[in-house]
């Protein structure tokens, strides 16, 4: 796989107002999304969930690509068609979450470290195979006292950065994504300055494991204060600090950087996207890889009836990805 197909991959992920949708849950994390709403865990809601998401009218429209669980990347819509083929159709590049999981890291109680290297190489081939044209791999970072330690950052980092070598040996392009999490009473100072010594020691790593940045894409968490911070920062200025944060630790090389919502409200999520792109010129386009705030609204409805209301679901799933594809060009009104 040659570094322009890498690119090009890379680039149309971040193509100018479009952006990704992550439905990338593991079970144990759907199981949890479903209890919260009273659907039953099986396969086949599962399946039925996803195919309600993937088969909205219209998505890639505003959707360049979709993150998705090992067991989704193998299945099929009721039709019989598989989900790979039902997104190529709408112009949705299929993702897959390779990461195992983040676990205890030893030594350092609280904090963790992201497994699944083992037999990656083998997984990363069957995934290409399978239709995978990118992969995601999510470090976690938690403030807390005397935390983040500098092991656990360059723990992480080191093993996205291995991640990414595999992925772009496979001729799938990596999406790494170190994410500080919002949990917590820190200001957002302290976010800043974690998010900032978390990028550098990533792209450091980066460059270590000879990287092509051409053919990544950043996923990135957002600079803001702790859930449990009193003094929360407004809109403008967790637009300004973050992108403040990524022009002083990201390459202008890379083609382009989304974020996660991290359990930002979804109107939050999608105003302090367009903040960012309203605030003049930056090196990369900035777009959006959000989970819960493309998917919260919709699933409340579907659970509701999952037959009758598949299309105020699909509605809903879209007008999501409407707001945030203009938020993405820093067109979005509320
Ligand atoms: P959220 O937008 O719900 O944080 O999920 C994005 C994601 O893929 C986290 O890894």
């Amino acid at each position: 796989m040659s570094i322009d197909q890498l690119a090009e991959t890379a680039q149309a992920m971040v193509a100018p107002g479009k952006g990704i949708i992550a439905i990338d849950e593991s079970t144990a994390t759907i199981k949890k999304r479903f209890d919260g709403v009273g659907i039953e865990c099986t396969e086949e809601n599962r399946r039925a969930y996803r195919e309600m998401l993937l088969t909205t009218p219209k998505l890639g429209d505003y959707i360049s690509g979709a993150i998705l669980y090992d067991e989704t990347l193998r299945q099929s819509a009721k039709a019989g068609v598989p989900f790979t083929k039902v997104m190529m159709d709408a112009g949705i590049l299929p993702g897959i979450k390779v990461d195992m999981g983040a676990k205890p890291l030893a030594g350092f109680p609280g904090e963790l470290v992201t497994e699944g290297l083992d037999g990656l190489r083998d997984r990363l081939k069957e995934y290409g195979k399978l239709g995978a044209r990118f992969a995601k791999w999510r470090a976690v970072i938690t403030i807390g006292e005397d935390m983040p330690s500098g092991t656990c950052i360059d723990a992480n980092c080191h093993a996205l950065a291995r991640y990414a070598a595999l992925c772009q040996e496979a001729g799938i392009v990596p999406m790494v994504e170190p994410e500080v999490l919002m949990d917590g009473d820190h200001d957002v100072e302290t976010c800043y300055e974690i998010t900032e010594v978390t990028l550098r020691s990533l792209f450091g790593a980066l460059y270590e494991h000879n990287i092509m940045l051409e053919g990544t894409i950043l996923k990135a968490s957002m600079v803001v204060a702790g859930k449990s911070c009193p003094d929360q920062a407004g809109i403008e200025d967790v637009a300004e600090m973050t992108l403040r944060c990524l022009k002083s630790s990201v390459p202008a090389t890379l083609p382009g950087i989304v974020f996660l919502s991290g359990g930002q409200s979804d109107d939050d999520a999608t105003a302090h996207l367009n903040a960012m792109n309203q605030m003049g010129s930056k090196p990369w386009p900035l777009s959006f890889s959000y989970g819960r705030a493309m998917q919260s609204a919709a699933l409340q409805l579907w659970a509701k009836d999952m037959a009758g209301n598949t299309k105020a679901a699909q509605d809903t799933v879209f007008a999501r990805a409407k707001a945030n594809g203009q938020a993405a060009l820093g067109q979005w009104k509320k």
